[in-house]
């Protein structure tokens, strides 16, 4: 089973794979790094999740952090003590990909001195490296966990990077330094894998294993379809293959392995930096969505943009993932709004051509126009709500036509942050 964000992110993928994490045995990361973060809330607690899955937080669920993610050593180690503060252990049941790439500190660096030029251009990164790290996996001059342990051949490797980015950060990109010192790269890195090699092994074999012996294997996507590197809104996107494709690249599982994709899907939409966003509000509506929603990056901080739902991306989004069974979280979010729209299709005004797909030249989608159609808003409390019936029929109404017009059925509405806050309208295992 693959859960993916179906937006641009912070769908609530956290949330549901906590949910679901309670019927599987292993829960596996396939791409992105700590740029994610996925919020899991139970028992007053809060918990968000960067690097480690979402599954950790039930206690007999092992974690994957597979081979397609850019993993940052330093934030791992932090991400297990705060765990550890909360009371969580992740010993013996963590497992770090060996061929997953390291995300050094030149890559940040990068990142943010890249951004500073781009200016008014920019992407709007996390600035956790995340793109630069992908970079130099692509040109294979990334480093694997697994060549960590070789570290006569791996020092040289580091002083031959750290000169060439330092080169590159100076007379490229313009950075004024502080500029990095190899044997201080070399040296943090030896400290942080004296605590990370005890998690490093062929995580594949792993997971094909736990599959061979019928138990139910959860991959958490992270960031959303629409920040996927091929599929996404580029060059407004993230580094990896944020689609149900990339669970099985990124984790080493054969396709015919997978049997269900949940498509995440927020009631409304919500982007976090740059990019287009056509059904985006810059209103009261969008006010009100941004701060009955809590609409704030669980990572950077940042408010994230919002606006109305999009049919017509999320048919998008239905056929390159596969998306077999919709969630649709924050449902609460909408109840005091009176009326609701939801984006049908765009409209070309210079050839009146109708859209009903996210057109890939840039021209057209600055031009273009979303077309709504309006639906009557429920005006009364969901939160909290576990049984479908017990909806106001105008939010049935809603809830119905979202999965009538991505001709997906809906199997999970969730109605607000808590794990109990959820209506279960299939069991999934
Ligand atoms: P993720 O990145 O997809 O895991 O999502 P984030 O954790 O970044 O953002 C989703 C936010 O919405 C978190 O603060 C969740 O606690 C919260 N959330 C999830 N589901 C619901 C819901 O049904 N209702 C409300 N009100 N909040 C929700
Ligand atoms: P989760 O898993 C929302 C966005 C950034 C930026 C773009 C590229 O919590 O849904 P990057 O640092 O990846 O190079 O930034 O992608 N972005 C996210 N937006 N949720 C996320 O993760 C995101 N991860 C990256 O804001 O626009
Ligand atoms: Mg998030």
């Amino acid at each position: 089973m693959i859960v993916i964000g179906s937006q641009w992110g912070d769908e609530g993928k956290g949330k549901l794979v906590d949910l679901l994490a309670e019927h599987v045995s292993l829960v596996v990361r396939f791409q992105g790094g700590n740029n994610a973060g996925h919020t899991v809330m139970f028992d007053d607690k809060t918990f968000v999740l960067h690097l480690i899955p979402s599954g950790i937080l039930q206690p007999k669920v092992r974690c994957v952090l597979g081979n397609g993610m850019v993993i940052n050593p330093q934030a791992l180690l932090e991400e297990v003590d705060q765990l550890l503060e909360l009371g969580v252990d992740v010993r013996g049941r963590l497992f770090v990909s060996d061929l997953a790439n390291v995300i050094l500190p030149f890559h940040m660096l990068i990142d943010k001195a890249r951004e500073t030029r781009a200016g008014k251009n920019k992407i709007g990164t996390t600035a956790r490296g995340i793109g630069p790290a992908y970079e130099d996996k692509a040109s294979r001059e990334g480093i694997r966990f697994v060549e960590i342990e070789d570290t006569p051949r791996f020092r040289e490797k580091i002083d031959r990077l750290v000169n060439d980015k330092n080169k590159y950060l100076e007379h490229v990109l313009g950075s004024q330094g502080p500029f990095l010192e190899a044997g201080q790269v070399f040296d943090d890195l030896m400290v942080h894998m004296q605590r990370i090699q005890p998690f490093v092994c062929d995580t594949a074999r792993m997971i094909d294993q736990e599959i061979t012996s019928n138990n139910h294997v959860l991959f958490e996507g992270a960031q959303g379809t629409f920040l996927d590197i091929d599929h996404g809104t580029h060059p407004f996107v993230t580094s990896s293959n944020t689609t149900a494709g990339g669970a099985c690249t990124g984790s080493g599982v054969a396709p015919n392995k997978i049997d269900q994709v949940i498509g995440v899907v927020k009631a409304y939409t919500t982007r976090v930096g740059s990019g287009p966003f056509p059904t985006e509000l810059d209103d009261k509506d969008g006010e009100y969505l941004s701060s009955v929603g809590h609409e704030f990056g669980a990572t950077t901080g940042r408010a994230r943009r919002c606006g109305w739902f999009d049919a017509c991306l999320l048919k998008e989004s239905v056929r390159v993932n596969g998306i077999t069974d919709l969630g649709l979280t924050k449902l609460d979010v909408l109840d005091g709004l009176k009326t609701l729209k939801i984006c049908t299709h765009y409209l070309d005004p210079a050839t009146n051509e109708k859209l009903d797909y996210f057109p890939h030249r840039l021209s057209i989608q600055e031009r273009m126009v979303p077309v709504y159609e309006e639906l009557e808003g429920w005006m009364s409390p969901t939160v909290g709500v576990t049984e479908y019936d017990k909806l106001p029929k105008l939010a049935v109404a809603y809830i119905e036509r979202i999965a009538e017009l991505l001709g997906v059925e809906m199997s999970l509405v969730s109605t607000g942050p808590k794990r109990e806050e959820t209506i279960l309208l299939k069991s999934f295992f």
